[in-house]
Order: structure tokens, then sequence, then C-alpha cells
């Protein structure tokens, strides 16, 4: 299994690219089964997007990634399969972005569903509450739903009690070829549903904002569509926080600066000086990032519960008290444990966290605990003084494209090693006694650069 070594301490400074957003590729994924054809432009790779290729493929369609260009085809024309199985479904966890997809296709879905993940229940009553309201019949079984459609579905007048990303995405994409018209109220208004909406528009879909509701009037079908993943803001949010954290100056190009505009605020009340220019921001740190007054967590345009962990890590060597409340997720704080590994100071009530900022962080043996949880983890160790190793890497795997090639562009050191060379490094470190940063747990660090 491999590990993430990290040499912290060292600031980071360069210029990266942000890749195409995980949470933008998904939905249009699903939404594709709906085209004859799709490209895919700006596809990162992630297991996540690997996982919602193999639903693809299990379902007929034929899908081909060339990986260099990151531009994914998906052909549908021999799609014939409208159940995704728990073997496939519990590989990501939001494979329920299927179901709207599968319903519009076929007019049926058989579909596992994960259990909860480790954020917390993952409801979705929301999402089954609305198709019914389009004439699905789902019969929810343990483990999975077994869906169908009299006919097609039907047009109706949706309101969501709360803005759910996941539900608003499946309602769009079913409604897309239902008979009628179709509006949605109360839905979320993440960049990512704006995304989904200019995929299905460029595909025939008729999809319009009016009066504060999504109308979706149905058409009969959708084209071949030719398309381009929007900028993943979490990825950017995750990358500045580095460099806050690390009191380094760094330039991300490619991004979309007004999907940024809740997270900027938090950099600039840390000390940070922020400059922007078209699709590019370049975050100056100071040496001692100031504390964050009080950050709650809401559905967009307030601040990303996505991006919560990574800042958070930005602000354990703050000079004094950060306070971090989450509003979306029951619990987003599975990572603090490994925080206070490294002598973090974090005092967790519920669902508020209170940071008191410390002189140092020392580093440690990480385990990443979920996607956002683990991004928070390598931040920490950039910062910490000395050499950490993070497992249990497939979280971060999920939803950051090749994250260890963009952090050594940032001047980063960080080098992946198998976890038994940690092993041996560490009896050989204590029989030779090495204790210094010239070798990270005995292993000589010169043997261990460029391994990645
Ligand atoms: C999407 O998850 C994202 N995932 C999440 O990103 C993101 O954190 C979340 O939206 C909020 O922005 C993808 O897009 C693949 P929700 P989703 O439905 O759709 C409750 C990451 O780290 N709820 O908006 O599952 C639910 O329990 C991931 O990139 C219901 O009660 O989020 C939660 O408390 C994590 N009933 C809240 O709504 C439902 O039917 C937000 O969920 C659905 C949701």
């Amino acid at each position: 299994m491999n590990v993430m070594a990290i040499e912290g301490g060292l600031p980071l400074y360069g210029e990266a690219e942000v890749h195409g957003a995980k949470n933008a590729v998904l939905p249009v994924l699903s939404a594709a089964l709906l085209c004859p054809k799709a490209t895919i432009r700006s596809c990162p790779l992630l297991s996540d997007v690997w996982a919602a290729r193999r639903i693809l493929e299990h379902l007929g369609c034929k899908v081909s990634m060339a990986d260099s260009e990151r531009i994914l085809q998906i052909n549908t024309s021999s799609a014939n399969g409208y159940g995704v199985p728990e073997s496939l479904a519990g590989e990501m966890r939001s494979s329920i972005i299927f179901l709207g997809a599968l319903l519009a296709r076929w007019g049926k879905a058989h579909i596992a569903l994960p259990g909860g993940c480790r954020l917390g229940p993952r409801p979705i009553d929301l999402h089954i509450n609305g198709l019914r309201q389009m004439g699905v019949r789902i019969i929810e079984q343990e483990g999975g739903l077994i869906c169908s459609v009299d006919g097609t579905l039907k047009g109706a007048d949706i309101c969501l009690r709360y803005p759910s990303v996941g539900a608003t995405e499946n309602l769009l994409i079913a409604a897309s070829l239902a008979k009628g018209i179709t509006t949605l109220r109360g839905m979320a208004v993440e960049p990512e549903i704006d995304g989904l909406i200019d995929f299905l528009n460029r595909a025939g879909a008729r999809i319009y904002r009016k009066e504060g509701c999504l109308c979706i009037e149905g058409v009969e079908f959708l084209h071949e569509v030719d398309y381009t993943i929007i900028p993943d803001r979490i990825e950017a949010a995750t990358y500045l926080s580095a460099a806050a954290a690390t009191g380094g100056e760094i330039t991300l190009k490619k991004v979309c600066l007004p999907h940024l505009d809740a997270v900027l605020p938090v950099f600039e009340e840390m000390g940070c000086t922020l400059k922007t220019k078209q699709d590019e921001i370049s975050l100056s740190a100071p040496k001692r990032l100031s504390p964050i007054h009080s950050l709650s967590t809401a559905p967009y345009p307030r601040f990303p519960t996505d991006a919560l962990a990574p800042v958070m890590a930005a602000s354990l060597l703050a000079d004094g008290a950060s306070r971090f409340e989450e509003l979306v997720f029951q619990s987003r704080y599975l990572h603090v444990n490994q925080f206070e590994k490294m002598g973090a100071n974090v005092h967790m009530e519920g669902r508020t966290a209170l940071v008191n900022g410390v002189a140092f962080l020392r580093s440690a043996r990480l385990h990443c605990t979920d996607l956002r949880g683990g991004a928070a983890l390598v931040i920490a160790a950039l910062a910490a003084k000395g050499v950490s190793f993070i497992d249990e890497l497939q979280h971060i795997y999920r939803g950051y494209d090749d994250m260890p090639a963009v952090i050594r562009q940032l001047g980063g050191k960080v080098w992946m090693i198998s976890s038994g060379s940690i092993e041996t490094g560490e009896k050989e470190r204590k029989k030779e006694g090495f204790s210094n940063l010239g070798y990270a747990a005995g292993i000589p660090l010169a043997q261990t650069q460029g391994v990645l």
C-alpha cells in the first residue's frame, strides 16, 4: 500500500493549474447516458471517475479516455442495462446520481445503495420524493431501489425542502426527457449544477431559470455533445490553504474566480494578500496567519462544506483561536484526531470546532479518514516540522487529480513510498539513532526522492 511522505516546514512557491471539478464531472457522466455520444474535456483523473466509467460500461456504454489530454469519449449506442449492482455502486459514494438518467433512458432502474459514509448518513428522501412526483414507482428494499415508470416520466412542480445538490441533479436529468414541463423550487444552485445545465442544454435539453425556479421543458431526445468540465473550486481552495499554511506564495491558473467568492475573504481574514486576474489567483501568505473569527458552512453561495477541512488545517498554526461550524453534514471532523497527533489544539463540541493556534506542528504518521479530511492532513504535514507519513490514500485519490505532482510543482517535498519501508526505516533509525530530518523514519531521503 502506498504511503505519502511529506517533508514539512517549507513554504510553497510556484504556479499550478486547477483541474476539472470532481463534483461537476460525476453528474455529467450520468447525464451522458441520455446522449448518443459525449466528449468530456478537462476530465480529472480520479478514482470516482473510474468508478463512474465502470458503471457506464456495465450499462453497455463504450468509454475511452485519452489520459494525457484528460478527454473522455462516451458512446451509448450499445447501452442496454438499467441496473447498478452493489459491487459498482459501493465503489462510488454518489452512484445514486445515475438514477435520474436510468429512468429517463429506460423508464426503469435497479440501483444498489451504498450505506452512509464517513460524513454521516446520506439520506435520499429528496431524490425519491421528487421522482415519485414525476410518476416513478419506487420500491425501497434493503440495500437498493427498484424503480419503474408506466410510459414516460411526467413533468411535475417540485419544491425541495433542502437544496440538495444530488437531488437537484437527479431531478434535472430525469426531467430533461420527461413529458411536459418540470419546475424545481428550493433547488441547489452550486456552480456544478450550472455546469450540468450547460451540458444538458448543449445536448438539446431545454432548461432555464424563471422567477427563482428552474424550468425544464422535456424533449424527445438529446443529441451528441462536446463539453468541458468547469474548474474545481474545492481543489483551488485546498491548494490556497496549503500555501497559506506554509507561509508561501503561489498562483493557481484556470480557476473560475466567481466560484470562490465565499472562500477568498477567509484567506484575507487570515492575513493573506490575494491578486486576481481573469482565470488566475495569486496568494501570498504572512509568516504567521491570523485566526478566523467564525466560519460556518452552508449551501452555495455560502462557504462550501468541502473546503472546511483544508482551511481548518491552515488555521492550526494561526496566531489565535479560530471557530468553525459545520452545518451541512453531520460530521466533517473525522480528521481532527489526526491533527492532534501533530500537537494541534482543537476543541470539538457537536458541529463546532475551536482551533487554538499552536507555535508548531510535529510530524507524525497519519491516516486519511475521508476525502477532504485527507487533503487537510496533507496541508498540516506540509506545515509541520519534519517528515510525516500519510496512508489510506484511496480517500485522496477519489477527488484530487495527482495531488503529489501538484504539490511538487509548488515546491513541496512529497514522495511515495511503500508502507513496509517505514517499518524497516523505523527499526534502522532506532538502531542507528537517527533522529534528524535527514532520515525520515530511518529512510535516507536521497533514496526516496523522486520515488513518486
Ligand atoms: C454533493 O453531495 C457533493 N458530492 C459533496 O461533495 C458536497 O459536500 C455536497 O454536495 C454539498 O455541497 C458530489 O457532488 C458528488 P447534498 P450530495 O444532497 O449531493 C441532506 C466532496 O467532498 N440530504 O446536497 O450528497 C444530506 O444528508 C463531497 O466532494 C437529505 O436530507 O449532497 C446532507 O446533510 C462530499 N436528503 C445535505 O442534505 C436527501 O435526499 C447535503 O446533501 C439528500 C440530501
